[in-house]
């Protein structure tokens, strides 16, 4: 949690002996007020400043705290408000709780339980958004997988050829000792790939001999429409110019922009060799799997035309070294399966 001098607590209270003491109680424990005494002077301090938590007096000499609590809830849904009333007043307090009040300081008041008052609400606060935060990335995952899931259906041939291409991506990016984030991004970038190739039609897909002119042509627009699809989900905005970029050649004779050498993004630059070299370790419709040396010789053998020959020498070493067959796990492998323990 954020420490105390960053947190910010909005005092609405128009008895001055009130509004003194837990003012002062407040930033005795190092947060910072401000302080409104009526009902127009909060609304105005909320729409000039975010705050983590409102504390406001049920009454007000302009109206009262509900109408802020109303306004609260109507664009800062998840800041903890805390409600000042009298005991008697037990009609308002279920109007309060109906409209979104976190918790409520009784008059007369023990000024001593107010810390504890606030610091269960930013923890309660806290929690929720973290919590939010991974049904969000759950619900991602799972749409990765159904989009996935359609695309392999389409092509027996390409079954599980996502996962296997995001895993040595991921193999690649630790060996670049890339961050969490970044590793991520790189994984989803190598399992969406060939998103693209939903909307190919199946004869083009499927077919075992050569493609015609406007065939392959069709076959090439793959990494733009993929793009597209995926740069319309807002997570996924940086993993957009990865999958447009997968078919670039470091020589600069790929599709679709015809990028050259450093001005294809890495991880496109990374994607380009681990999905060619599973490509030809894998069964297609148009040849048979071929071994790992075989693989790896043809990347070499277009090192600095087709691929990045720096990165094509850090693959082709990880893959001849011994520990080569301790593929990584994936992060989404692992969010998944948090997903399930959760769901028993
Ligand atoms: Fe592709």
């Amino acid at each position: 949690m954020k420490p105390a001098n960053e947190i910010k607590i909005l005092l609405v209270e128009d008895e001055r002996v009130a509004y003194r003491s837990i003012m002062r109680m407040l930033e005795s424990h190092g947060y910072t007020c401000v302080g409104a005494t009526s009902l127009a002077d909060a609304k105005n301090r909320l729409r000039n400043s975010a705050q983590d938590l409102v504390i406001s007096d049920i009454t007000l000499p302009d109206g009262n705290g509900l109408d802020l609590l109303k306004e609260v809830r109507n664009y800062l849904i998840d800041t903890p408000f805390v409600m000042i009333t009298a005991s008697e007043k037990k009609g308002l307090i279920q109007e309060a709780i109906r409209l979104g009040a976190n918790d409520f300081l009784t008059k007369p008041f023990h000024l001593d339980n107010l810390p504890t008052i606030v610091e269960r609400n930013l923890i309660r606060n806290k929690i929720n958004h973290l919590h939010n935060r991974q049904q969000k990335v759950s619900v991602l995952i799972r749409t990765i997988q159904a989009l996935i899931a359609a695309l392999e259906a389409k092509d027996s041939y390409t079954s599980g050829h996502s996962m296997r291409v995001a895993r040595h991506a991921r193999l690649v990016g630790e060996a670049l000792h890339l961050s969490d984030d970044d590793l991520f991004t790189l994984e989803l970038s190598a399992l969406l790939h060939d998103i693209g190739k939903i909307g190919m039609p199946d004869s083009i897909l499927n077919k075992t001999s050569s493609l015609e002119e406007m065939e392959y042509k069709t076959a090439k627009e793959h990494p733009v429409v993929g793009s597209r699809i995926v740069g319309k989900i807002e997570e996924l905005r940086k993993v957009s110019a990865n999958i447009r970029h997968h078919h670039e050649r470091f020589d600069g004779n790929g599709y679709p922009d015809g990028l050259a050498g450093e001005a294809i993004p890495l991880f496109a630059r990374i994607l380009s060799i681990v999905d060619a070299y599973e490509s030809i370790v894998s069964a297609r419709s148009y040849h048979a799997p071929q071994s790992t040396e075989k693989a790896l010789c043809e990347l070499e053998k277009n090192s600095g035309t087709q691929f990045d020959p720096e990165l094509v020498a850090i693959f082709t070493k990880l893959m001849r070294s011994d520990d080569t067959r301790r593929v990584p796990r994936l992060q989404i492998e692992n969010e998944l399966a948090d997903d399930d323990i959760k769901e028993v």
